[in-house]
């Protein structure tokens, strides 16, 4: 077939993301009954009811008109608030930009901030918007491994051999997609201090913060000392409060990169859906218990899952926080791709591979526990039988 002119003429920055084997696997769910969708990691539980009042209240009186670029001043206040209250963070409404979910701060971070051949660390295993975001604006992303023997948190080692004259930022995400591993407290010092050695700027993506289970601890890298200045702390409503669907996240840095962003923040979508930001209102200053409520179900999912992974003979990086457990699937001889790939067609269980995590010819899996614990426990009968029908077609 001959390509349009519009195909021809792509700017050489759209760079080739692969998205076949998310394609590939939606494809054949949409396809099969009775499938228990353990992919993506989009909560099951629906936004609590006074959040979606707000929003129809918002609606009501007649606040479907734009907002200032960066956001209501409200909202602005109280994300200021909930981040002090909640990690000591110590931010202004002048240092907020609202944005359509933690995704578009992400690309303006980078729009903001990537030079040409400039170099950004990412943790890896890795939320992969992050390379495409540093791509589009010309920089190079380099993956700073963690491993399954440190249950994937980071080791500054790793970090330090893969700084060169280049290194211009870090990101730190914490916990992580897909791993769950929360970077401890004395790393994240440790991190700080190379920062300011190299001049590298921090960008510290906080979406699962309030998703940890004890004993691991969150650390905001902007609370230490002469970190502020050099970090845009990432923030947002999706996972905290079941909002995928509602777009809004926001970026934290210091007014003046603020004040220089908010003209590309302006270009990019005018400002956050101003529904979905009174919503995001209601969210911060509502009650909290129904999502407490949520954060125990996590927990109890999270609980069940590691013991019957190991039952069924995977081993995996236990997670301090997030929902997702990034399992090791090698012990069944198979990779990643074709594991999930005849799961889903066999069994209707769908998990993602590594490879969708910048990870390609991976043995691992991410399970997102996003299912009431009934329906996780009918997946795991039917990864066990997988398994023990693979490992009887070979014997
Ligand atoms: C690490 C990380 N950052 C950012 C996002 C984007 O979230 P949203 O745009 O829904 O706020 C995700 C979504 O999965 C994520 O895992």
């Amino acid at each position: 077939m001959t390509q349009s002119p519009l195909l021809r003429r792509t700017a050489p920055r759209i760079v080739e993301e692969d998205g076949s084997f998310r394609t590939k696997m939606l494809g054949i769910a949409a396809g099969m009954d009775n499938v228990i969708a353990l992919g993506r990691g989009d909560p099951d539980f629906h936004t609590p009811g006074h959040i979606v009042d707000a929003a129809k209240r918002a609606l009501d009186d007649n606040q479907h008109h734009y907002t200032g670029p960066t956001g209501l001043l409200q909202l602005r206040q109280a994300i200021c608030d909930n981040l002090r209250g909640e990690y000591g963070l110590e931010y202004d409404a002048d240092e907020i930009i609202v944005t359509a979910g933690v995704q578009e701060s992400i690309m303006l971070c980078m729009l903001g901030l990537v030079h040409e051949g400039d170099e950004v660390l990412i943790t890896s295993p890795r939320f992969t918007t992050y390379d495409t975001a540093v791509q589009l604006c010309g920089g190079v992303p380099i993956p700073v491994p963690t491993y399954q023997k440190d249950d994937f948190a980071l080791d500054i080692d790793e970090i330090n051999k893969r700084i060169t004259p280049k290194t211009r930022m870090f990101v730190l995400v914490s916990p992580n997609n897909p791993t769950g591993a929360v970077t401890p407290p004395e790393v994240i010092r440790k991190i700080a201090d190379l920062a300011i050695k190299h001049d590298i700027l921090i960008i510290a993506d906080e979406i699962y913060a309030k998703l940890i289970y004890p004993p691991h601890e969150h650390l905001s890298l902007a609370t230490l000392p002469g970190m502020k200045e050099r970090t845009i702390t990432l923030n947002g409503f999706s996972k905290t409060y079941a909002m995928t669907g509602w777009r809004v996240g926001y970026m934290a840095a210091p007014a003046d990169f603020v004040e220089k962003l908010t003209e590309p923040r302006h270009t990019l979508s005018i400002n956050t859906c101003t529904v979905s930001q009174f919503a995001a209102l209601a969210a911060l200053t509502g009650p909290q218990q129904e999502i407490e409520a949520t954060f125990r179900d996590y927990a109890e999912r999270r609980a069940y899952l590691m013991e019957a992974l190991t039952g069924a003979g995977l081993s995996f990086g236990a997670p301090g926080g997030a929902f997702y457990i990034y399992t090791n699937i090698s012990a069944t001889g198979m990779q990643a791709k074709s594991f999930c790939e005849n799961l889903l067609r066999k069994t209707g269980v769908m998990v993602f591979p590594g490879d969708m995590f910048g990870e390609p010819n991976s043995d691992f899996i991410r399970i997102s526990y996003l299912q009431p614990l009934p329906l996780i426990q009918e997946a795991m009968e039917r990864i066990k039988g997988f398994i023990d029908s693979h490992k009887g077609a070979k014997a």
